[in-house]
C-alpha cells in the first residue's frame, strides 16, 4: 500500500494544478494517469499556442444546470492570477481576440510550466498507471496497475469523453456514481454540426467558405465565423452554438450581421439595377454563398426585375436562415463534454463532494462547460486551484 494525503487522478490542467497547490501546502500528493505524457489537450489546444485563459470570464459564459456554481472559484482564482504565472515563467503572451489568451510560442510552454511547478513542490507524477477499483477504507483506496494507494483526499481530474483517440474515458462518471453522486445528462460541445443528406447536396459548393456571421440558437447568439464544411457547418460561431443546440431543434444564421441589406439592394436597384440579383448580392457576400442565397430564395435574373417582396425573400435567405443540423461530429472531435458530476453533489466554494468528504471532482468532468476562447481552461485552473487550497 502506497500511502500519501493527496492522491489525483488524471495529470491533465486541473488534475496538475490542483496537485501543485496540494504540495504548496505541505501536502504528499501523487498524481496518477494512464497517458504517457501529463497535460496533452495542453500541448494540443489553441492550435498549439494555447488559448489558456480569457480576460472576460464570467460565470455566465459557461454552461451548467446551475451557471451560478462556477462563480465561487471563477472569482477566487481569476485569469489575472493565472497571467501573473505565465509572466512569471517568462512564457510571451499575446491576446487574440475577444480577451482570449494564447502563447506566442508554444503550448508546451504551459506544461512545462506546471510540470516545473509540480516538480519543485514536491508532487509526485506517475505516469502510464491504469487505475482499476476506487473504495472508501481509513481515506481512500485506489488499486491501479501499480499496487494499491491510500489516500486522505482524492481529487477526480479525469476530464470528459471527448477525443478519446487522446485518453478520454468515462472514469470520472463512474466514480462519481459508484459513490451515489448525482450526473447530468453528458453530450458533446464545441463540435462541428452535421447536415441532412438534402441540406448537403445543396450546400456542397459552399465547402471551404468562411464568414462573419451571427448564429442564433434560442436566446443564445455568437457573433463570430462560419465554415462551411463538407459534413456541414463549423468555425467558432458554430462550436460556440453547438453547446446550446438540442438534436431536433433549428438554427438561425445571420450572414450580414448589423447590415440593413434590404436597404442596400434597394438602394443599389435604383442605381445599378442591371446588374445580376447574385452578381449585386456578391458585393456584400462571397461569390459562391451569393449564388447559393439568392438560388435557395428561389430567385434568379436582373437586379432591376425584383420587386420588393423578391428582396424581402432574399434578405430573410440571407439574414435569418433557418437550418435544422441532423446532428454533430461527436466526441472524436468536439473540444469538451457538456454535463457531467452534478454541481448539486459539490461545494462550490472547494468542490468536494456534499456527502462524501475527502472526494473532490474538478475541471472537465464536473457539469461547468465554457465556452470557446480559453474558458475551459480557465475552470481547470480555477477548480484544480479551490480544491487544492483544502484536499
Ligand atoms: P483533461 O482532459 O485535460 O485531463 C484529464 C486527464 O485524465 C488526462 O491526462 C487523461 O489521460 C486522464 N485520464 C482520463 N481517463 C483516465 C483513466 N481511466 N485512467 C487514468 N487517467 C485517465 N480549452 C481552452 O480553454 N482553450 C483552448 O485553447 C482549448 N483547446 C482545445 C483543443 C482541443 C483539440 C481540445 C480537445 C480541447 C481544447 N480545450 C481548450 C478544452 C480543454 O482542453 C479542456 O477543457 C481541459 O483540458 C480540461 O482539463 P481537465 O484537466 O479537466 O481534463
Amino acid at each position: 500500500m502506497q500511502d500519501c494525503d493527496v492522491l489525483i487522478l488524471g495529470a491533465g490542467a486541473a488534475g496538475l494544478f490542483c496537485g501543485i497547490e496540494a504540495a504548496r501546502r505541505g501536502r504528499r500528493v501523487v498524481i496518477l494517469d494512464h497517458a504517457q505524457a501529463p497535460g496533452e489537450k495542453i500541448r494540443i489546444s489553441g492550435g498549439g499556442r494555447c488559448n489558456f485563459t480569457n480576460l472576460h470570464t464570467t460565470p455566465e459564459r459557461f454552461v451548467s444546470e446551475n451557471p451560478r456554481f462556477a462563480a465561487s472559484a471563477l472569482g477566487r482564482y481569476r485569469p489575472a492570477d493565472f497571467l501573473a504565472r505565465v509572466e512569471r515563467a517568462g512564457i510571451a503572451w499575446h491576446e487574440k481576440t475577444l480577451g482570449q489568451l494564447f502563447c506566442d510560442g508554444s503550448a508546451r510552454q504551459i506544461v512545462t510550466m506546471l510540470t516545473d511547478d509540480l516538480r519543485a513542490a514536491g508532487a509526485e507524477l506517475r505516469l502510464g498507471v491504469s487505475i482499476g477499483a476506487v473504495r472508501q477504507a481509513a481515506g481512500f483506496v485506489v488499486e491501479t496497475s501499480e499496487g494499491s494507494f491510500r489516500a486522505a483526499s482524492l481529487v477526480v481530474a479525469t476530464g470528459g469523453k471527448s477525443i478519446p483517440k487522446m485518453g478520454a474515458t468515462g472514469l470520472g462518471y463512474r466514480i462519481a456514481e459508484a459513490f451515489g453522486l448525482a450526473l447530468t445528462e453528458t453530450r458533446p460541445g464545441l463540435v462541428p454540426l452535421t447536415l441532412a443528406e438534402q441540406d448537403l447536396a445543396r450546400t456542397a459548393p459552399l465547402a471551404g467558405v468562411a464568414v462573419p456571421a451571427r448564429v442564433r440558437f434560442g436566446r443564445q447568439g455568437f457573433d463570430e465565423a462560419v465554415l462551411f464544411t463538407h459534413r456541414g457547418l463549423s468555425g467558432p460561431a458554430i462550436l460556440q452554438i453547438s453547446s446550446y443546440w438540442r438534436e431536433g431543434e433549428s438554427i438561425t444564421i445571420d450572414l450580414l450581421p448589423g447590415t440593413d441589406l434590404g436597404a442596400l439592394l434597394r438602394g443599389q436597384r435604383a442605381s445599378a439595377g442591371k446588374v445580376a440579383l447574385h452578381n449585386a448580392l456578391a458585393r456584400h457576400l462571397p461569390e459562391r454563398l451569393a449564388a447559393f442565397a439568392v438560388a435557395e430564395a428561389g430567385l434568379s435574373g436582373r437586379l432591376a426585375d425584383q420587386g420588393n417582396a423578391a428582396l424581402d425573400r432574399l434578405v430573410a435567405q440571407v439574414q435569418g436562415w433557418t437550418l435544422r443540423p441532423v446532428g454533430s461530429e461527436g466526441y472524436r472531435t468536439a473540444e469538451v463534454t457538456l454535463g457531467g458530476v452534478s454541481t448539486a453533489a459539490l461545494e462550490a466554494r472547494t468542490l468536494q463532494a456534499r456527502a462524501v468528504p475527502g472526494l473532490f471532482f474538478i475541471g472537465e468532468v464536473v457539469d461547468v462547460t465554457g465556452w470557446l476562447g480559453g474558458y475551459n481552461f480557465q475552470w481547470a485552473w480555477s477548480s484544480g486551484w479551490a480544491a487544492g487550497q483544502v484536499a
